[in-house]
C-alpha cells in the first residue's frame, strides 16, 4: 500500500481553498461531456469554463495534497460555471460562439426548476471504489441543508448505469425518465434518469 493510501480523505468546499489551482479547475471543466457538441473536447471545455468555475459550488475531494474528485452543485440559479460570452466568440468565432453560447444558457436555465441540484460528480480513475464519491455525496447532502433544501436532485444519463447503482445505494429514488424531448430532436442530448434523495433533518 503507498504512503497517501493511508491519508485520510478529505472534502473541501473550493472557496476555501487558498489559491486557485490550475489543475483542479481542469478536472471541473473536464465535466459536462454530453454537451460536448455545444462546449467541444476537454481541452476546449477547459478553455470556455475554467475561468468562469463558481468555487462555492464544488467540493473537492483530497488524499493528502491529491486531488480525487469532485462534486459540483446548483441552488438559488448559481451552478459551478457562469461563464460569459467572451470565450465562446474567441473559440468559435461571433456567430457560432453565439449560437453555442445561447444554447449552453439554454441548457442551464432547463436545470433551474430544481431547487438543490447535483450537477456533477467525478472521481479520477485510480482512486474510484473506495468510497470518494459516497464520501463527496455526504458532503453534498450537507451543503444542501445549510442552503435550506430538504432534497437532492439529478439528471444521470440512462446508459450510465455505475452512476445509478451509485445514487441507489445513497439513498435516491428514480423520480421519471425524461425521454428526448423537442430539444433533444434536433439536438444530441441523451436521454437522462431523475432522481431525489430527501434529507432527514439532522438531530
Ligand atoms: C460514478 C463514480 C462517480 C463513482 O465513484 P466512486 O468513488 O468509485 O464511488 P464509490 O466508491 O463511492 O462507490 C460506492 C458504491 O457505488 C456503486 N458503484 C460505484 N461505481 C460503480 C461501478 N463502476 N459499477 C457498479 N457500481 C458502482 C457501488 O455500489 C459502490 O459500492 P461498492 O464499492 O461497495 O461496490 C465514478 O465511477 C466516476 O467518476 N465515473 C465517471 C463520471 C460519472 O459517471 N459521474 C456521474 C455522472 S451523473
Amino acid at each position: 500500500m503507498t504512503e497517501s493510501a493511508h491519508e485520510a480523505l478529505r472534502i473541501v468546499l473550493g472557496s476555501g481553498l487558498p489559491e486557485r489551482d490550475e489543475a483542479i479547475a481542469r478536472l471541473i471543466a473536464s465535466g459536462r461531456s454530453s454537451l460536448a457538441f455545444i462546449l467541444g473536447d476537454e481541452a476546449c471545455r477547459y478553455r470556455l469554463l475554467a475561468r468562469a468555475i463558481n468555487w462555492d459550488r464544488v467540493l473537492i475531494a483530497y488524499r493528502g495534497p491529491t486531488v480525487l474528485g469532485y462534486a459540483a452543485f446548483k441552488h438559488h440559479r448559481r451552478g459551478p460555471f457562469s461563464p460569459g460570452f467572451g470565450p465562446f466568440r474567441d473559440e468559435f468565432g461571433r456567430l457560432r460562439g453565439g449560437a453555442r453560447y445561447l444554447l449552453f444558457i439554454i441548457t442551464e436555465c432547463r436545470e433551474w426548476y430544481y431547487g438543490f441540484y447535483l450537477y456533477g460528480l467525478r472521481v479520477i480513475k485510480p482512486a474510484r471504489h473506495q468510497g470518494v464519491a459516497t464520501a463527496l455525496l455526504t458532503e453534498t447532502f450537507g451543503q444542501a441543508r445549510q442552503a435550506g433544501y430538504d432534497r437532492v436532485e439529478l439528471e444521470v444519463q440512462v446508459k450510465n448505469q455505475n452512476a445509478q447503482q451509485l445514487y441507489t445505494q445513497q439513498g435516491f429514488v428514480r423520480v421519471r425518465t425524461t425521454p428526448v424531448n423537442w430539444l433533444g430532436r434536433l439536438l444530441p442530448f441523451p436521454a437522462v434518469v431523475n432522481m431525489r434523495r430527501t434529507l432527514k433533518p439532522q438531530p
